[in-house]
């Protein structure tokens, strides 16, 4: 019979004393200055914990300032187009995020009389708050002494107690165990950071490590093992006509649903390509964006030009987008768009969010366009 896994010791109250003080004391002394850090503001917290979601900090720095320039308080966000947020969030990624957090904030100001609240139940309950985010917030801004569990803290911890695959829970009852009661938000902080910084997935700086005395991984020589990775599975992948029609120097782009991938963004009309053994995935896309240029209703002025592949990885798929230029004849192109679609001057997108894959191709576009200049 297989042995059930081995329950990691539990730390009495002074091994738990020790390890709060040798983090925040190694915190105090190297903490990064994150602009973010400087400031307990409950809405400047959580942009920053929901921007900070599957992107890494130095992304993020590039767009916390502009986005507190554009949206200085909750407030402004929440009565703001959703237009001009999804804008602001152009390039960040995720940008479902964008949506929820403009709607956690009219969440805020409706329920909460605009103050985001300090529960962490209460944070769990808005759009786009997930345990992680309500943990982070809850303590960074409000002192609360709850874990927040994000993939840094459980490498960290599942090495600390040389756990192989810990469930979530376990999880968390060991990080609720730990944090410290005086400083939470920084005691949280500073596992982030010690993931981030020196307990890293592949060579971990052991030597550096203020946790290191009483590490188990590192006692037992299996941190590079610790946690032990799933099995990834592989992202399909799938291949995507775009038709990128234009006219008098201007594109026609059209609003994704809102539901799925991209939603509420402004993106070349496109049409996914099924399997068609024998068929070149070359020819399949051209015939898809004939077929969307005859839905669409105009009619192409010269022949269409292929412009170069394009790839882009989202979290479950690896999208291969091949794009053709097709120059509408003027006479067969609509005038103005309706609510969902517009013809617009490339170099002047204004307010729309564009998908980054999709901002590439605009300019092979452009460039292809310049070179045929004579
Ligand atoms: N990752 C998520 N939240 C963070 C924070 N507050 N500091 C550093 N890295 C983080």
């Amino acid at each position: 019979m297989k042995d059930a896994p081995a329950e990691p010791p539990k730390l009495d109250s002074e091994a738990r004393g020790k390890l709060r003080a040798a983090l925040l004391a190694h915190y105090d002394r190297h903490a990064r200055d994150l602009p973010w850090r400087r400031e307990t503001d409950p809405y400047r917290v959580l942009v920053s914990e929901i921007m900070l979601q599957q992107t890494r900090v130095e992304t993020v720095k590039r767009y916390y300032g502009p986005w507190l320039d554009r949206f200085p308080t909750l407030d402004a966000l929440a009565v703001a187009e959703e237009d001009d947020v999804l804008k602001a969030w152009e390039g960040l990624g995720y940008y479902r995020r964008a949506r929820n957090l403009r709607e956690a904030a009219r969440v805020v100001r409706e329920r909460w009389a605009g103050a985001v609240p300090g529960g962490y139940e209460d944070l769990r309950a808005l759009p786009g708050v997930g345990d992680y985010t309500a943990g982070a917030v809850a303590s960074i801004a409000f002192g609360v002494a709850v874990p927040a569990v994000d993939g840094n803290v459980k490498r960290v911890l599942s090495r600390l107690f040389d756990m192989a695959r810990p469930l979530p829970a376990r999880l968390r009852q060991h990080a609720a165990e730990l944090v410290d009661p005086t400083r939470p938000g920084d005691w949280n902080q500073a596992l982030m950071e010690l993931g981030a910084t020196v307990c890293t997935p592949r060579a971990p700086r052991c030597g550096e490590c203020p946790l290191g005395a009483a590490c188990l991984a590192r006692a037992r020589g299996t941190q590079s093992e610790r946690p032990e990775a799933r099995g990834r599975k592989k992202s399909p992948t799938v291949d995507i006509a775009l038709a990128v029609l234009h006219t008098g120097g201007r594109v026609l782009l059209v609003r994704r649903p809102a539901d799925g991938l991209l939603g509420r963004m402004w993106a070349f009309p496109e049409r996914e390509l099924g399997l068609q053994p024998g068929v070149p995935t070359a020819d399949r896309a051209r015939r898809a964006v004939a077929e969307l240029v005859e839905a669409i209703g105009v009619r192409s002025a010269r022949a269409p030009l292929e412009l170069p592949l394009c790839r882009h990885s989202f979290t479950h798929l690896e999208a291969r987008y091949h794009p053709w230029a097709i120059e509408v004849d003027a006479r067969t192109a609509p005038a103005a768009g309706d609510h969902d679609s517009a013809w617009v001057d490339p170099r002047a997108l204004g307010v729309r969010a564009i998908p980054k894959a999709q901002q590439r191709v605009l300019s092979t576009l452009l460039d292809s366009l310049e070179k045929a200049v004579p």
